[in-house]
């Protein structure tokens, strides 16, 4: 298991080029198995859970062929219908086969995914909103069995406790692109993957309106076919790095990152006082003391993003003052709180709020990622802290961040990556 060690404490400056988005990707590489043709995936990042979903497809029965950052799937052959639980268990997006199986094969056998350690996440409404097109579901074994030759177009609603579900509306938006009818998702998800998702559908055939909003329209089709599609910047990733400016009190210029992406994470990080200038597709970020403390709430988008929850945690741990951080999507998601304290942070959770007060300076210390995006906050945290901060299973970190040391090295982090 590999191990970053940071030798924190260095002003970053410098430029970071954006990787294509993980979230993104990964349903459009699914997405492909609903027609026979190749289709042609550009700026895909080099990630675990992309390889992942890649052996997903190979399973299925797909050729899948990734050159430099060109992905390229044949799914001709793809004829099995099963996604099993040693691959399923790696990765919860795996569960998106479900729909797209749905649309091609009108059936599919996908392990059920597990639990995770940023909560509880039920897939409810995946099932829920499959049902509503005809589909049979069972549990057997682990495993969710759906069924259904003739699915038909329903008018389903998404919302769930905490929003909508942006996994529930990918599979459902797949399985009914070839489904009879209309198709009606109200509180569909808004996020920017299901955004991207909806334009590869429309770019192989499908008919979907109201992209980008709580309403979308699906007029089922009977066949779509190949497309050549270039995966947006990753918004989550960006947004590391402009923490990773802002938390060593740098300047970094972001390459690729979309400010219209990423306007909530913007804005509190201009409420902390950070400096960030929109320059037209690239976001240019500095930091200097002092730095102001600030409440921050989650909420699906274009709210702020959970996934950039523990990053700017990271960050206010160094701010002075008291900064409170809600949490409304996954209650639980505070892993990387004990850790960060362990670093010197002064941290305290009380049910779904984390109550943040700035110290002087972190320390450097041997922590544990535990989780993709606390891992990130706690490489985050050794980039500010004092001396020697040691971070393990960094196995974490690379399933969504692509050559994180490489990246950070080059605005001139001491950042090491060890193996056993
Ligand atoms: C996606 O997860 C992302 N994953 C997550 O990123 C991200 O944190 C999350 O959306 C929220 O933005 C991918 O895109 C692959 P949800 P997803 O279904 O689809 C509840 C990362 O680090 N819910 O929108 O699984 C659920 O418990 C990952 O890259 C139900 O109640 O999220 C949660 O509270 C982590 N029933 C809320 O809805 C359901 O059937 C949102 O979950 C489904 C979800």
């Amino acid at each position: 298991m590999d191990k970053f060690v940071i030798k924190g404490g260095k002003r970053l400056e410098g430029e970071i080029s954006v990787s294509g988005s993980k979230n993104a990707a990964l349903p459009l590489i699914v997405a492909s198995i609903l027609s026979d043709d190749i289709s042609v995936i550009h700026n895909v990042a080099k990630l675990a859970d992309i390889d992942s979903m890649n052996q997903i497809l190979e399973v299925l029965g797909a050729k899948v062929q990734l050159s430099g950052t060109d992905l390229k799937i044949e799914p001709s052959n793809c004829d099995k219908f099963e996604a099993p639980y040693d691959l399923v268990r790696k990765m919860r997006a795996s569960v998106y086969a479900l729909g797209a199986l749905l649309g091609r094969l009108g059936r599919a056998r996908v392990s059920f995914p597990g639990g995770c350690v940023i909560g509880t996440r039920p897939i409810d409404l995946h099932l829920i909103g499959l049902e509503k097109l005809g589909a049979k579901i069972e549990i057997e074994h682990g495993y969710i069995v759906a069924t259904g030759n003739d699915l038909r177009g329903a008018d389903i609603d998404l919302m769930g406790p905490h929003g909508s579900s942006v996994g529930a509306t990918a599979n459902v938006m797949m399985a009914a692109v070839r489904a009879e009818g209309k198709t009606i998702i109200r509180n569909a998800s808004c996020e920017l993957q299901i955004v991207e998702l909806a334009r590869f559908l429309n770019g192989m055939g499908a008919n979907i309106e109201g992209i980008g909003t709580p309403v979308l329209i699906i007029n089922g089709v009977k066949k779509l076919h190949g497309v050549e599609y270039t995966v947006i910047p990753d918004q989550i990733e960006a947004a590391a790095y402009m923490i990773a400016a802002a938390i060593t009190r740098g300047s970094i210029l972001i390459k690729n990152g979309i400010a219209a992406h990423l306007e909530a994470v913007i804005d509190k990080l201009r409420g902390i006082g950070v400096e960030v200038e929109d320059k037209n597709g690239h976001i240019m970020v500095s930091a200097k003391d002092p730095l102001k403390p600030i409440d921050i709430r989650t909420a699906p988008y274009p709210g702020f993003p959970t996934d950039v929850q523990s990053p700017i945690m990271a960050l206010l741990a160094t701010v002075d003052g008291i900064s409170v951080i809600t949490e409304t999507i996954y209650l639980e998601r505070f892993m990387h709180v004990s850790e960060l304290n362990r670093m010197g942070a002064n941290i305290k959770v009380e049910g779904n709020f984390a109550v943040v007060k700035g110290v002087p300076r972190l320390s450097g210390a041997p922590v544990m990622a535990s989780e993709l995006r606390g891992g990130a906050a706690l490489v985050l945290a050794g980039l500010a802290a004092e001396n020697q901060t040691v971070v393990s299973r960094v196995y974490h970190i690379d399933r969504g961040y692509e050559h994180m040391e490489q990246k950070l090295t080059g605005v001139g982090a001491n950042i090491e990556r060890l193996s056993d």
